[in-house]
């Protein structure tokens, strides 16, 4: 036991060390995704609500495209770790759709912060009728925009 004791020790100051060096993932930023819209989230509070500007590259209904507010929250539990799962709406400025995204803010291999996500994209339909086609799914991988590095 007593020579088990330093190696114990030794043991426990490795793991310490790793878990200090482990980097957290924060959502606030500037962030671009695999479509090239561009999304900055200005403000986290202490309850996880983030607030910011999105301006999409693509639109399904729109040529002009403005600046639109998303409106989310990440995770603050007990049971949050360093890459926390969020979730987030955008409500169109330029259009009568409204788009939800769910994901998580993961630390990559090289040490790089990625936000995966999916989305839902909801379109407002004339009648009850054309409800089957209002609903677009898919995507999108957003990585932090270089200049703020
Ligand atoms: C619209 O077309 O009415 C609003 C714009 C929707 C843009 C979508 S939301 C999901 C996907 N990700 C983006 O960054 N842009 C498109």
């Amino acid at each position: 036991m007593v020579q088990a004791t330093p190696f114990l020790l030794v043991l426990f100051l490795a793991l310490g060390a790793h878990g200090l060096a482990v980097k957290k993932c924060s959502l606030t930023g500037r962030w671009v995704n695999d479509l090239g819209s561009n999304m900055t989230i200005t403000s986290v509070n202490a309850n996880g609500v983030f607030a910011g500007s999105y301006y999409t590259a693509v639109s399904a209904h729109s040529t002009a495209t403005n600046e639109s507010p998303p409106q989310g929250s990440h995770q603050k539990g007990p049971n949050q770790k360093n890459q926390p799962t969020f979730g987030f709406t955008v409500n169109w400025s330029f259009s009568d759709s409204i788009t939800v995204f769910t994901g998580q803010c993961f630390v990559d291999d090289d040490g790089k912060e990625v936000l995966k996500t999916m989305w839902l994209l909801r379109s407002r339909v004339e009648n009850i009728k054309n409800d089957w086609k209002a609903t677009r799914v898919g995507t999108n991988v957003f990585t932090r925009l270089q200049s703020q590095e």
